[in-house]
């Protein structure tokens, strides 16, 4: 065939398959989500998330350790508590002498270094399950927000770099804001789950927290997975309230979303590769559906090329371990 272009000639070795990529992934583009429990030397299995566990404090610094010889530079801290520290208005979520708080300033004091994000939602907190103060069946908003704000301050105390809200109030990046700024923390930074969509992808998460809501969903506050151009407007707030960096979430069923925010905002995107998305990989691989280690590699890749620029994932460290020995 007389063919003047012919695609495959720039994928003919390996070498120039490198030279020619377009897409690039760093350790330090991944943060690792961590499930925090209260004991000592505790290590608890959730079923739904294969090689992923909760962790006492102590077990989670040795973890934090491992992670950090891996290269990995950046956290996100969620506890899971007991029935007994949960209650409507999720009380225990401004205690500084609570799980998060002490864990966070252990592991500022151990790691100067790295990166720590804490999630700022009352989720874990509530009676309800819900990611707000619940009134007559509601999840109330401005309540919620005071809430937030205070639990953010908390946070910045106990050595948080930056505070991530994933609860989707209206208004709360603002309100966390002016906290944290009147009580001196102007350099603790805001990564707002700015387009969180309400997915079924968040199921082992929610064992993991044993947070599912108690009733209804998370339709009235948790964006409607038809929508893209709300995405926008909902970043461009987060923007205007002054958030330092944007989240999408989930990641691969959104990755139209991903392109389109990194479009439109200058601000660094995040998205979450949620616990459904890790699970279902894990879930795929042991039935012989799937190459595990393949099938991370070219999701963690799509997520990147999709435009995020930081990527949350439960595979951060088998993720580092590749990077380190293929990356080019
Ligand atoms: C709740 C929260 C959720 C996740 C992070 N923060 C679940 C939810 O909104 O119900 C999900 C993370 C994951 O699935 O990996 N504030």
């Amino acid at each position: 065939m007389k063919l003047a272009q012919r695609p495959r000639r720039n994928r003919k070795s390996e070498s120039l398959r490198h030279m020619v990529a377009e897409t690039d992934l760093r350790v330090s583009q991944l943060v690792l989500p961590l499930f925090l429990c209260a004991g000592k030397e505790e290590r608890q299995v959730i079923q739904s998330m294969p090689g992923i566990f909760r962790m006492s404090p102590d077990v989670l610094v040795s973890h934090v350790q491992e992670a950090v010889h891996l290269g990995i530079k950046s956290f996100d801290l969620f506890p899971a508590l007991s029935d007994s520290f949960k209650d409507p208005y999720g009380k225990e979520s401004l205690n500084p002498d609570g799980l998060l708080p002490t864990t966070l300033k252990r592991l500022r004091d151990k790691f100067p270094d790295i990166t720590l994000i804490s999630d700022v939602a009352l989720d874990p907190y509530s009676s309800d399950g819900h990611d707000g103060v619940v009134r007559n069946g509601k999840i109330v908003n401005d309540e919620t927000v005071e809430i937030l704000a205070k639990m953010s301050i908390v946070h910045a105390q106990a050595g948080a770099d930056i505070v991530s809200p994933s609860d989707m109030m209206d208004g709360r990046v603002g309100a966390i804001r002016d906290a944290l700024d009147s009580e001196g923390f102007t350099d603790t930074g805001i990564l707002s789950y700015s387009a969180k969509y309400a997915s079924s992808f968040y199921g082992p998460f929610r064992e993991a927290l044993d947070s599912a809501p108690k009733f209804g969903d998370k339709k009235t506050y948790q964006m409607d997975y038809r929508n893209a151009r709300e995405a926008l407007r909902e970043i461009e707030l987060d923007e205007s309230e002054g958030a330092d960096m944007v989240m999408v979430k989930p990641a691969l069923s959104y990755l139209d979303i991903i392109s389109l925010v990194k479009s439109h905002t200058h601000l660094p995107v995040a998205a979450y590769n949620v616990s459904g998305e890790y699970g279902l990989i894990k879930a795929g691989a042991k039935a012989g559906i799937i190459d595990e280690t393949r099938a991370m590699v070219e999701t963690l890749y799509s997520i990147r090329r999709a435009g995020a620029d930081v990527i949350f994932t439960y595979f951060a460290m088998p993720m580092a371990e590749w990077i380190r020995k293929n990356a080019t």
